[in-house]
Order: structure tokens, then C-alpha cells, then sequence
């Protein structure tokens, strides 16, 4: 893949960082998957910008009457309803795949990603942790076991009790309103606390506490490079500006950093 002349310039310095830098991790946002038909939250198009943000009570809500909520989350026409259709046809891009070879290579040591698309385990990712959840796995409230789950089974969003304990199940992918479960934080925190350098991946920085950890590297003195079309609230933290797609970008990054 060859970098655009606009960005040439910057891929190159971001390439020279990464090879200077003692271990590199990413965070990934939805942008990354845009080119896998599924929507952005925010900026141009986003989803939230359409329909309006969730409110921070969807996670009590459905603690008080799952039913209710899976009702209600399944409104045809509505916001749910077109992210679903674009997680159910999505299908790893190349910006998932050359990630993947940056992990193989040894380049890219962890990824935290904040998408529950379950497209960087299927490109092959292994060093990741899923901050906001996997909607292909279900979670138990209670004793914590996640089990791999069908969201083409019909019922996208699993209702019921948990298997091993019988508590209260659902989708891994994290509610508005809900904690991020403490053994993924911990291990996020632990990567930051490791590295010298992070890729942020078409994220748009905003949501804590993801949006907390470049901010923790980064004061630490650990360099930011930015991989993303428009500007976000954490560009003029970064070092390195790529202003273009991560499904252009990334593969260009591979081409330089692994020759291939
Ligand atoms: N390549 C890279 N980045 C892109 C692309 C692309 N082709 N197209 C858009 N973007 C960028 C946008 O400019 C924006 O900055 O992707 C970013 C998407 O931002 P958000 O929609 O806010 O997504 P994200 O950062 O993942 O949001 C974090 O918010 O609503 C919650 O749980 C949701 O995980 C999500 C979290």
C-alpha cells in the first residue's frame, strides 16, 4: 500500500517514532470500522449526532426490567437498529488486518479498542482488551463468566441467567451508565503504565475512562501519534498527525515499517 502524498510526510515520522519508541500500544475507536459499514458515534454522520446520545440510566433501565429495555432497544427504523445491521454484515477491513500484523510483528505490543464489533479478534488480534465489551460474547453481572454468543441467532441483544451461576446475563458490550469491568480496566492501566507510544486508531478521544488513558501515557511523557480524517480533542496532544483513513493508513504503515 503506498502512502498518499498528503500524508507521506507525517506516516513517515510517525514510522521513525514508533521504531524509536520502547513499546507501543493502540487505542482504537469507532472510525475503524467505518469502512466495515459500521457507523461512527460522533463527527460527520455519527449516529449519536442523528439520533441523540443514550442516557446514562440505559444501564438501570435495564436492571429494573430487562424486557422492557430488549423492547425497547429493538425498535425498528431506530439508532439500534441500524448499528445491528451493521455489526451483523460487518466484516474485518484492511485497517483491522494490517493492526493485526503490527501485533504479529512485534511493532504493536496491545490494542484497547472501544468497539464491541469483534473485528480485530477476527483479523486475527490477540493482545486486546474490549474497554466497551464484545457484543459477539455475553457477561455475567455476577460472577463475571463471558461465553461466546451468536448475534445472528435471532435475539441480538441476550436476555436470561448465567449458566454457571444463574445471575443476571447480557451482552458483553457496555451500557451508558454501566462500569467497565474491573479486570479489563486493570489490564488497560497496566498496558499504559508499560508504554512509551500510542496509536489512536479513529477515536474521537471523548469518552472517559478510554479517553482517560493517552492522557495517562501522555503525561508520563509517552508519545501520541493520530491516525484519523478529522480533528479531535486529542490532536494537539499528539506528536504525529495522520489525517486520513486507518483503512489507508495502517497498511501504509506496515508497507514502511515491514517492507511489505
Ligand atoms: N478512519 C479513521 N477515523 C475515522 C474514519 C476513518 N475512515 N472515519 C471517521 N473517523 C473518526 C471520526 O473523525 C471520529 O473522530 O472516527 C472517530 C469516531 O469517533 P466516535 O464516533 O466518537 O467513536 P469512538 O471514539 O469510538 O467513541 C467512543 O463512545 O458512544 C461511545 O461506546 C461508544 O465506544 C464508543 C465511545
Amino acid at each position: 500500500m503506498v502512502a498518499n502524498a498528503l500524508w507521506h510526510e507525517p506516516l513517515r515520522r510517525a514510522a521513525e517514532l514508533i521504531r524509536q519508541s520502547r513499546r507501543v500500544i493502540a487505542l482504537v475507536g469507532a472510525g475503524m470500522s467505518v469502512d466495515s459499514g459500521i457507523p461512527t458515534f460522533r463527527g460527520p454522520g455519527g449516529l449519536w449526532q442523528r439520533v441523540g446520545e443514550p442516557s446514562d440510566d440505559d444501564f438501570r433501565d435495564f436492571l429494573e426490567d430487562p424486557e422492557a429495555w430488549l423492547q425497547r432497544r429493538m425498535t425498528p427504523g431506530g439508532a439500534e437498529s441500524e448499528m445491528l445491521q451493521g455489526l451483523l454484515n460487518a466484516q474485518p477491513n484492511a485497517g483491522h488486518r494490517a493492526l493485526a500484523k503490527l501485533e504479529a510483528e512485534g511493532i504493536v505490543q496491545f490494542l484497547v479498542t472501544q468497539n464491541v464489533d469483534d473485528l480485530h479478534a477476527r483479523a486475527g488480534s490477540r493482545q486486546l482488551a474490549e474497554i466497551h465489551g464484545n457484543i459477539a460474547k455475553t457477561r455475567c453481572l455476577d460472577c463475571g463468566s463471558r461465553q461466546p454468543f451468536d448475534i445472528a441467532s435471532g435475539q441480538a441483544w441476550p436476555l436470561g441467567t448465567c449458566p454457571s451461576c444463574g445471575g443476571t446475563m447480557k451482552t458483553d458490550a457496555v451500557l451508558f451508565g454501566e462500569p467497565i469491568p474491573a479486570d479489563v480496566m486493570t489490564r488497560c492501566e497496566q498496558e499504559v503504565a508499560r508504554s512509551d507510544c500510542m496509536l489512536l486508531l479513529g477515536t474521537s478521544a471523548g469518552v472517559f475512562p478510554a479517553a482517560g488513558l493517552p492522557l495517562a501515557l501522555r503525561k508520563k511523557g509517552g508519545r501520541l501519534i493520530e491516525i484519523n480524517p478529522y480533528v479531535t480533542d486529542i490532536s494537539s496532544d499528539c506528536e504525529v498527525v495522520i489525517r486520513a483513513s486507518t483503512t489507508d493508513a495502517l497498511p501504509a504503515l506496515v508497507s514502511m515499517l515491514v517492507g511489505e
